[in-house]
């Protein structure tokens, strides 16, 4: 089986809509056909100051999160980043081989840290991408499924394996993104030309899984359009509609074919009224099973745990290699 690993950060407590369907929904089902490794990245998410207490609680919520999304650890492999800690060595190895100009230019960087103001931004956020990097390459593995957002990590990875590869010899899997085009960038529902994110986008702009079924329903109903009426999708000159559109397919499994047929000759009020019926059906269970793993957090605790060791015993397989091959001497 071909091998695939992602991860998803704690911090922001919810999952989004954009990090269900541009990520963790295709998590799920590559667990069918891939030997699969989906991590929650703690270590990623102290690169901006947490809480220590908020950081513990919201680690367990997002894989309670996964869990109710449909990760099934008979069939997956999941775990918390620190629980590795072969992640943060073979990063160290990975942050030699990267140049300073090359991470200057990762552009997720250069957004967070121009919010935060360069100078105050931590020396952990230049280095993020390299600390991925070492997620993918310690399992070798074949494809990332990620959102966007992410494709110039995956490619950043791609550059490093192939780096280490040529100086130290083959060592390390070359990865591919896996990118659904469709659900790649799922948008603001308030300003549909940004992408949905937990800092960029207002309340009413940003879908969180975990809300009242009632205030994300209000959500949808007031989703900006634009002031034409007719129902089709087309990405550039009706961000609005063609969102709505994509996320209405994606969780009815209806193509946008079949939908801008269904609503010929109807309003918007229709498709959104419809939309938000769907959203409520579908985020309801989503919050009751979350809660559920919630309530047991030693059945929640085990599976990481075993998800843990699971995990190690490839890290430490890989990074045993690398650190020959660098030319460390063992440890005997
Ligand atoms: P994170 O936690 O920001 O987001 C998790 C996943 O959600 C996707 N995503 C979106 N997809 C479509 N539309 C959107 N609006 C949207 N917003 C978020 C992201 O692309 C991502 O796939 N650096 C990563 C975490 C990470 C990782 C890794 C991923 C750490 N190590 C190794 C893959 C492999 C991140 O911050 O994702």
């Amino acid at each position: 089986r071909p091998r695939v690993l992602s991860g998803i950060q704690p911090t922001a407590g919810s999952f989004h809509l954009g990090n269900y369907l541009g990520a963790v929904r295709q998590w799920v089902a590559l667990q069918e056909t891939h030997d699969a490794f989906y991590m929650v990245v703690d270590l990623h998410a102290i690169t901006v100051p947490q809480d220590p207490k908020d950081l513990r609680a919201n680690t367990r919520l997002a894989a309670a999160q996964l869990l109710a999304a449909g990760l099934d650890p008979d069939r997956c492999t999941l775990f918390v980043q620190s629980h590795v800690p072969e992640h943060a060595q073979l990063a160290w190895v990975m942050n030699c081989l990267t140049g300073f100009g090359e991470a200057s230019r990762m552009t997720q960087f250069k957004d967070k840290a121009a919010k935060q103001g360069t100078d105050r931004a931590s020396v952990g956020l230049f280095t993020y991408p390299i600390l991925q990097v070492a997620d993918i390459l310690l399992y070798q593995a074949n494809e990332v499924p990620v959102g966007e957002d992410q494709r110039q990590h995956v490619e950043l990875t791609r550059d490093l394996a192939e780096r280490f590869n040529g100086r130290f010899g083959p060592t390390f899997t070359v990865p591919k993104p896996y990118i659904l085009k469709e659900t790649a960038k799922i948008y603001d529902l308030q300003d549909p030309s940004i992408k949905m994110s937990k800092s960029a986008s207002t309340p009413k702009g940003l879908i969180n899984l975990l809300d009242e079924p009632k205030a994300t329903a209000k959500k949808v109903k007031s989703a900006v359009t634009d002031t034409d009426t007719v129902i089709r999708y087309d990405a550039e000159n009706k961000p609005g509609v063609s969102n709505l559109l994509t996320i209405y397919s994606t969780l009815t499994g209806e193509t946008i074919g079949e939908l801008e047929e269904k609503y010929t000759g109807k309003m918007y009020g229709a498709l959104k009224t419809d939309l938000a019926e769907i959203m409520v059906e579908f985020v309801t269970p989503f919050r009751e099973r979350t809660q559920q793993y919630l309530d047991d957090p030693e059945t929640l605790d085990a599976v990481l745990a075993k998800g843990a060791e699971k995990a190690r015993a490839v890290a430490a397989e890989t990074l045993a290699q690398a650190y020959d091959k660098v030319g460390f001497l063992p440890a005997k």
